[in-house]
């Protein structure tokens, strides 16, 4: 049986100012910081990270970033590196199917990405899920299994790994895949792990995302492989954020 620590990530996305982040990230710090069992990170913008850092030194909240580049430094107008990154934050998402879709990142890209994060010290939090055409014609588990062994081509840092199952039909829809859904997907994700790093496959940490909030956080939870969430919309609200950190802690 496999002994898993739980971790409820929020993305904010491209939402909150400084101040408006500032004052999300003292309240979940109030309403959760006591509570214990399970990994808590919040992924706020680039320009609010430093400031929110500050706020949750020794704390039990992590900061992490939305994105990161995979070079180290130089002509590469926009970009932050991990170096600029690491002593802020702790974890990076890479992969998420908006940087996919919106900005035309390739599996290719965010496995880079993935190793320059570990290589910075840092914990990717690695994305990956099917669109709804590809769900409709059957294809979701081939996909997201081809996606992710993809997006993890020569990657190594087997134990700084935490992985997000995160269908793309779910993402702000208020819709998200069932319980059952979500399982078969994740445990398709592991098989995957188990696969490439047989020795990682039981305890790197699958994470569902997708319209996850307190009415179904417990049901989702309770499924095998599903070891946590990474959360949009309901990370935007301290007290329901907090909520879902309650539901997956110990206390
Ligand atoms: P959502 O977003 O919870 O608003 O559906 C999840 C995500 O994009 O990570």
């Amino acid at each position: 049986m496999a002994n898993r620590t739980p971790v409820v990530a929020g993305n904010w996305k491209m939402n909150t100012d400084v101040e408006s982040g500032l004052e999300l990230a003292k309240g979940i710090l109030k309403l959760s910081n006591s509570v214990s069992g399970v990994d808590k990170i919040v992924c706020p913008p680039f320009v609010s990270i430093a400031t929110i850092a500050q706020v949750l030194c020794g704390s039990t909240i992590q900061v992490g970033a939305q994105n990161v580049s995979s070079n180290a430094d130089g002509a590469f107008t926009g970009e932050v590196s991990t170096s600029m990154l690491r002593g802020f934050v702790s974890h990076v998402i890479v992969g998420h199917s908006e940087r996919r879709a919106l900005n035309g990142e390739t599996s290719e890209q965010i496995a880079s990405k993935a190793i320059a994060v570990a290589e910075a010290g840092l914990t990717p939090i690695l994305c990956i899920g099917e669109d709804l055409s590809v769900r409709k014609f059957g294809n979701a588990e081939s996909f997201v299994a081809e996606q992710l062994e993809s997006s993890l081509a020569e990657f190594s840092a087997w134990d700084s790994l935490i992985v997000a199952y995160e269908p793309v039909w779910a993402i702000g829809t208020g819709e998200a895949a069932t319980s059952d859904q979500a399982q078969d997907m994740t445990a398709v994700c592991r098989k995957v792990i188990r696969k490439l790093a047989p020795d990682a496959a039981n305890s790197t940490r699958v994470l569902y995302g997708g319209s996850v909030n307190s009415g179904n956080v417990a049901e989702l939870l309770d499924k095998p492989d599903i070891d946590g969430a990474l959360v949009g919309g309901a990370s935007l609200k301290a007290d329901e954020f907090s909520k879902l950190i309650a539901a997956a802690g110990s206390n």
